[in-house]
């Protein structure tokens, strides 16, 4: 048997009113919370000082969509250079919010965000001066940031707002997949990517047609939360190589982007490697040839279509594209990218 090893040292705490815990894993440091624009709205922000009283000393939720190191930069300025911002990061929002908080949770030794891009951009080993712990509250279920120990950010002329609702559900879905069929999978991973995936297929339709029941929110929460558990440990693949162009170029939410794929890249995982073909074939009630028909149909039940065409890809500009995914980082974790490469 192959050697592996699975490592994830976060602390969690699941479950409807988990909220509540936060001083007891603060206690009485001071607190900056860092969360989306549209928090105090909602009164999320009046929620958390209500928890933690005059701990919570600063706020940071002049946050965007998908981080990008021009935003980011004066942000982690001011974070670093203000003793007023305490001792103790807390991420109340999605992935781009917990995200961002990552990104501010270690310091350069001058303090500037241009050393930690610049040691991102040379991928050279880190080791940050000073270091923030950070408490990360999801308030969707998808992204699985909050137990990854990597925060994507970008590096490009504009954002664009969002406005699916369910996309950050598919992500959970592609990072359960992807996890499976990928070169740095083992049993444990496995057993948390079955579980997930499984869930988000059950559960995603059920919740587009009730999107207030609790108890369909807990379910796809912990989904997300056990594919997080399974990519923290294989990192994506090519799904997500693929989703990079279309959210870089075409504008596509990361949750749509890295799901629209999936039966493409199903088709040319299975056959590949049989001990993944089993794993998923958990997922798919041991039928692999209706699979991929099956995952299509599932996207294409929540509206979201499965052809490059629709978002405006040519045939020939996606082929370029995947040929493209395929040689970059996260594209080589793909059990298919070898024998692709060689064929
Ligand atoms: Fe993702």
């Amino acid at each position: 048997m192959e050697r592996w090893r699975y490592h994830n040292p976060v602390d969690i705490r699941f479950g409807a009113g988990a909220l509540g815990v936060l001083p007891s894993l603060t206690r009485g440091r001071r607190v900056t919370l860092v969360t989306f624009p549209e928090a105090k709205a909602l009164g999320v922000i009046d929620r958390v000082r209500t928890i933690l009283k005059a701990d919570l000393v600063r706020v940071i939720d002049h946050t965007t969509p998908n981080p990008d190191v021009v935003e980011l930069d004066m942000m982690y300025c001011d974070f670093w250079h203000d003793a007023a911002s305490g001792e103790v990061l807390l991420a109340v929002g999605g992935g781009s919010v917990i995200d961002t908080a990552k990104a501010l949770m270690v310091a350069t030794a001058d303090g500037s965000f241009a050393a930690l891009v610049d040691l991102l951009a040379a991928a050279k080993p880190f080791s940050p001066a000073r270091v923030r712990p950070l408490i990360a509250v999801p308030t969707t279920a998808g992204t699985g940031s909050e137990v990854t120990p990597w925060a994507t950010i970008w590096d490009r002329g504009a954002s664009r707002k969002y406005s699916l609702h369910l996309d950050s559900g598919l992500d959970a879905l592609s990072h359960a997949l992807e996890s499976i069929w990928n070169v740095n999978a083992n049993p444990v991973s496995d057993t948390h990517a079955v579980a997930a995936a499984r869930e988000v297929l059950a559960t995603l339709p059920a919740l587009m047609r009730d999107r207030s029941s609790l108890a369909l929110r807990t379910r796809m929460s912990q989904a997300a939360l056990q594919a997080g558990l399974a990519f923290s440990n294989t990192k994506t693949a090519l799904a997500h190589s693929i989703s990079y162009d279309m959210t870089l170029h075409h504008g596509l939410p990361h949750g749509i982007a890295c799901s629209f794929t999936l039966p493409l890249v199903l088709e040319r995982a299975l056959g590949v490697d049989p001990g993944r073909d089993a794993v998923l074939s958990r997922i798919f009630d041991g039928d692999l040839a209706g699979a991929p028909a099956r995952l299509t149909n599932f996207l294409e039940g929540l509206g979201v279509s499965t052809r490059f065409e629709t978002y405006g890809v040519s045939d020939t500009r996606r082929d370029q594209m995947i040929a493209a995914a395929l040689d970059g980082v996260r594209g080589k974790n793909f059990i298919g990218a070898r024998s692709a490469a060689t064929a």
